[in-house]
């Protein structure tokens, strides 16, 4: 079922994820210790958490990368989202909060990874997804990609609809960690009527 050769897509049901993951992908992962997941993080939400701790079970050292990328225009600086992650992981053992510019497999050279974690919430991520996940492979054979699947509940979650929802004065207590709710509040005006 699984790849671990080339990149490995997790699906089908509890029991085969659980036999999948403690067969080919653990002494895969172990052979690697440290795993990027990288994105744009504006703002972190409880899918990217959920994700940070599935991962942070499967490697040594998890470094969380924020893509410097100004063009976006982003709601937080790189350095908001930095703190804001860190403060959000602080729990979690392992977990590293980096950021970078340019190549994503550059930086993953620079820091000797060869893992990078990419969160796939339905098959519309998926296309994507693997135009990066080949271009980064085409850029670096070594590179690994490994989708990984967020808790149900957060299958919908998005840093774009957080952002659009808390501004039109809908409730995302859910959907981010308080800490990112606190960031929000401090500012997002929420729409007149919300
Ligand atoms: O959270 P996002 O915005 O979907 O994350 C996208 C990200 C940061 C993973 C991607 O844009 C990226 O890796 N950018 C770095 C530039 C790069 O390496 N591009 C070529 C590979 S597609």
């Amino acid at each position: 079922m699984v790849a671990a050769s080339n990149f490995t897509f997790i699906i089908g049901s509890r029991d085969l994820i659980v036999k999948t993951l403690t067969i080919e992908t653990m002494l895969f992962f172990s052979a690697m210790g440290i795993a990027v997941y990288p994105g744009s993080f504006d703002p972190l939400t409880n899918g990217h958490l959920d994700i940070i701790r599935r991962v942070s079970h499967l490697f040594d050292r998890v470094l969380v990368a924020v893509l410097e990328n100004e063009g976006k225009s982003p709601l937080f600086s790189v350095s908001e989202r930095k703190e804001l992650i860190a403060a959000c992981v602080s729990d979690i053992p392992g977990v590293e909060v980096h950021s970078f510019s340019g190549l994503l497999v550059d930086f993953m050279q620079r820091v000797n990874a060869r893992a990078v974690i990419r969160g796939i919430r339905a098959v519309s991520d998926y296309e994507y997804e693997l135009q990066m996940a080949l271009m980064n492979r085409e850029l670096n054979s070594s590179v690994e990609t490994i989708f990984m699947l967020p808790a149900v509940e957060y299958t919908y979650v998005s840093s774009r609809l957080v952002k659009e929802v808390f501004r039109l004065g809908g409730d995302v207590a859910r959907l981010v960690p308080p800490k990112v709710l606190e960031s929000l509040k401090a500012r997002l005006p929420v729409a007149a009527g919300g």
